[in-house]
């Protein structure tokens, strides 16, 4: 079969990566890719979300699925655009309708989402221009810290976390001004839980799920979790205190009820599903949904998938998920994100990398932004390369991590060396 992969950074190197390993699989073609899905698939010269041009491709060169990587096409309604689309309706699209990927798409829709399913997560209150009085008593009623939430998508900024309760309102009320354009029209305020947080990934047919590999990413930039947050520095799978207990509570309070619920709401959902948990003395809690694998989470959890990933993708669009298998590899997997200098602030691209011949082939490197040009790789984006790496233990698989991590050379390289510090 032939397979289009959206997107263009770590995760969906990771994701081709693995496709690309598959028998089943002809030809993999990414839109519009990295340097790094170029040595996976063929890269195809196409924004994730120029619908009309991935219709074009996908008629001209007999693509049989359609794997959606981030977000953006998802809450645009890509789905829903082959759907209804009368050449395209029998190609399925791995990723929920419009519909569903309001999980993702609005906070608000989440939040209530979850009360109406019972699922465990903070308590919070939608607000508007309008009910801004009710916003302010609100915050009144909640102890410090603050959590402040654009509703809509905002590139991973929309949620600030403010310590005292002046600061919370003034926020608040930036926020409804358009502090995140239209995103921010509406604000959910939450409680702020206290707790430590990892990711949990399903892929469902909209009645039966499976659960992948459990992940922890590491947002901030800097060691111990300081500093601005980032796309993400690093990951590692699988997480110590996920262990079955706790993971018995979430598939029975969190993911089962998730699944049922979209199933019960007529929200046509044939995808992946990122449940962003926070465990809070031994109870899981939703922190997020996202309606697409995390980034660089991804970049742990390709490699901790030991079956076939296109038999699972091929259960989603056949709706029969249920029937196929899912081995996890037992090794440990981590990632370490080198990043450019200055980045999540200013930083500059173009440089040439180089060394990457030089790692150990137990080094797995993922590109997330990078570009080829006159036969050098040059850095492209303020994440650059994930370099991931699998061990008997965590240590040992950070250890590989880093003597990659530390064999690739660009000007003004960074990276967290404290990657999985707190497990
Ligand atoms: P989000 O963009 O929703 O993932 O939020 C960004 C980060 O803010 C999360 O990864 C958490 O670390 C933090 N966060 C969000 N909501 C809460 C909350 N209710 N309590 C504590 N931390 C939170
Ligand atoms: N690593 C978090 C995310 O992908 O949103």
């Amino acid at each position: 079969m032939n397979i289009l992969l959206l997107g263009s950074g770590g995760r969906e190197h990771a994701i081709a990566w693995k496709i690309a390993q598959s028998p089943k699989v002809d030809h993999l073609f990414i839109a519009p890719g990295n340097a790094g899905t170029a040595q996976t698939g063929t890269n195809v010269n196409i924004k994730a979300d120029d619908f009309e041009a991935i219709k074009s491709f996908v008629l001209a060169n007999d693509v049989n699925m359609v794997v959606v990587g981030p977000e953006d096409p998802l809450v645009k309604g890509v789905y829903d655009f082959f759907k209804n689309d009368e050449a395209l309706a029998g190609i399925p699209v791995i990723g929920p309708s419009k519909a569903g990927a309001q999980l993702e798409g609005s906070k608000d829709f989440a939040k209530a989402f979850m009360q109406r399913h019972g699922i465990p997560t903070a308590r919070y209150k939608s607000i508007t221009a309008e009910n801004l009085e009710e916003g302010y008593a609100f915050l009144e009623s909640l102890a410090a810290p603050y959590v402040l939430k654009a509703d809509g998508l905002a590139a991973g900024k929309g949620v600030l976390i403010v310590d005292s309760l002046e600061e919370a309102k003034k926020e608040l009320s930036d926020m409804l001004g358009g502090m995140f354009g239209d995103a921010s029209r509406t604000v959910v305020i939450e409680e702020f839980l206290d707790g430590i947080e990892c990711s949990v990934f399903v892929v469902t047919d909209g009645t039966d799920y499976k659960i992948l590999p459990v992940a922890k990413d590491y947002k901030r930039i800097g060691e111990g979790n300081t500093g601005l947050n980032t796309g993400g520095m690093g990951a590692v799978s699988p997480v110590s205190f996920a262990d079955h207990d706790f993971l018995e509570k979430v598939e029975k309070r969190i993911i089962r009820p998730t699944v049922d619920g979209l199933r019960a709401e007529e929200l046509d959902y044939k995808g992946f599903i990122f449940f962003g948990l926070i465990n809070v003395k031994g109870e899981p809690m939703v922190i997020e949904y996202n309606c697409r694998m995390g980034d660089p989470e991804t970049e742990v959890v390709m490699l901790r998938i030991q079956s076939d990933l296109v038999e699972l993708l091929e259960g989603i669009a056949k709706g029969d998920l249920k029937e196929r298998i899912l081995i996890q590899d037992p090794r440990y997997a981590t990632t370490v994100m080198l990043v450019s200098g200055g980045y999540p602030e200013a930083y500059e691209k173009g440089k040439v990398i180089t060394g990457l011949d030089n790692v150990s082939p137990e080094n797995i490197l993922f590109h997330a932004g990078t570009k080829e040009a006159d036969g050098q790789i040059l850095t492209n984006g303020g994440r650059v390369i994930a370099v991931s790496s699998y061990g008997a233990t965590q240590d040992e698989a950070l250890a590989k991590s880093y003597a990659g991590a530390r064999a690739i050379q660009f000007d003004k390289k960074y990276f967290r060396t404290d990657i999985g510090f707190d497990l």
